[in-house]
């Protein structure tokens, strides 16, 4: 039998937006059916990854509300800048369009306690773009532990360390005010990570960062970019469990950009990306296992984290056709977000923050 055709519209055509692009041109049954950008040089490239073939059928909206307006479009994929997204979910959430928001929902604790709020109420799919879960050794590394391999998990330590931020259309990834800051921007992914893996609350947050080697030269309209390229943030989750990020990026010389290591009380699991190596550890007797998580060639071809966007499409359009589970929803993106905002505010006021003092 053959599968209804998923009608794709792309709000924000920049970076994120091609790497859509690429993996949905390689999911049978979804079509790019619509793009909107409000700068002509990101559809121009838009145009150009879609390529001769498909471009003809990605018509170009002048704005998100007449794609969201046209009954055409059975999904929206929002990847416009992070301090945008408040705002396109509000409109994207009333159109009943199916929704993959990449991360973070919101900047602000206002508006990611609002959209969460609409977006549970939603009756399409809402899915938060949470790739890291969805690279195929962390998958693995989820799935062991989860399974019981390290015995009860005790600490989850994760490191990221990579290359300082890439330049952006309109340099919007400079400032704290339109991302978020850094510890919700890039580090929403791991503290949704540690929720995944730990299965708990998270109560406190303790961060010490700052920005100390990217940027300081920098100049946008005399400013100074203000975002935190390195730190150690401890969370301390209500079963007990503790986790910790070490996040540097001005380490682009590192062998493997994420390093993630969990113990239980009978092993320690560790993941190494972009090797793809898990190294199990048993405590007796001591005899460390090293096994290989390889990943499809055309995953990896088609995006910069480590296959993740491929899977984690399939996963999506498997929901859409109500084939799936929604496996990234309003919860999932609401936590990564006051996690992160209790870490910037944390490195800010030099002290640990109660999740308490932000969640409701
Ligand atoms: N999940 C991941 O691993 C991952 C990786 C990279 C980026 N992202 C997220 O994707 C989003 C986009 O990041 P990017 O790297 O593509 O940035 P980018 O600057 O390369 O692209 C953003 C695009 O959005 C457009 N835009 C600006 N305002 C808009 C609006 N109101 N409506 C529609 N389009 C608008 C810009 O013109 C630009 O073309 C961000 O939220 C970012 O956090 C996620």
């Amino acid at each position: 039998m053959t599968q209804k055709t998923i009608r794709y519209g792309l709000i924000g055509t920049g970076m994120m937006g091609y790497e859509h692009i690429n993996n949905l041109k390689l999911m049978p049954g979804a079509e790019i059916a619509g793009i909107t950008d409000p700068v002509p040089q990101s559809i121009q490239l838009a145009q150009a990854f879609l390529g001769d073939e498909l471009k003809d059928k990605a018509k170009v909206y002048p704005d998100r509300q007449a794609m969201l307006g046209d009954p055409n479009i059975d999904a929206v994929l929002i990847s416009s800048p992070n301090f945008t997204h408040a705002d396109v979910l509000r409109d994207a959430i009333a159109s009943g369009k199916h929704v993959l928001c990449e991360k973070p929902l919101a900047t602000t604790i206002e508006d990611v306690r609002d959209v969460s709020a609409l977006a549970k109420r939603h009756k399409g799919v809402f899915w938060v773009g949470m790739e890291y879960r969805y690279m195929p050794p962390a998958a693995r590394f989820i799935e062991e532990i989860a399974q019981g391999k390290i015995g009860r998990l005790q600490m989850l330590a994760i490191r990221e360390h990579r290359f300082p931020f890439l330049k952006k259309v309109g340099d919007w990834n400079r400032f704290s005010k339109n991302t978020g800051g850094t510890m919700v921007e890039k580090c929403c992914h791991f503290f949704d990570l540690m929720r995944l893996i730990v299965k708990a609350k998270p109560v406190r947050v303790y961060c010490s960062g700052a920005m100390d080697v990217n940027h300081l030269d920098e100049r946008y309209d005399g400013r100074v970019p203000d975002i935190i390229d390195n730190s150690y943030t401890i969370v301390d989750f209500d079963n007990g469990v503790r986790a910790m990020l070490d996040l540097c990026m001005f380490a682009e010389g590192s062998k493997n950009q994420e390093e993630i290591a969990a113990v239980g009380d009978s092993g320690k699991l560790e993941v190494f990306i972009p090797d793809g190596d898990l190294v199990f550890s048993p405590r007796r007797p001591k005899n460390p296992q090293t096994f290989h998580v390889a990943v499809d060639e055309t995953a990896l071809r088609a995006g910069t984290h480590h296959g993740a966007s491929y899977y984690q499409h399939q996963a999506f359009l498997r929901a859409v056709r109500g084939e799936g589970p929604v496996e990234v929803g309003a919860d999932d993106g609401y936590w990564a977000v006051v996690m992160g905002l209790a870490a910037e505010r944390s490195a800010k006021e030099r002290r640990a923050v109660e999740i308490s003092e932000l969640a409701l």
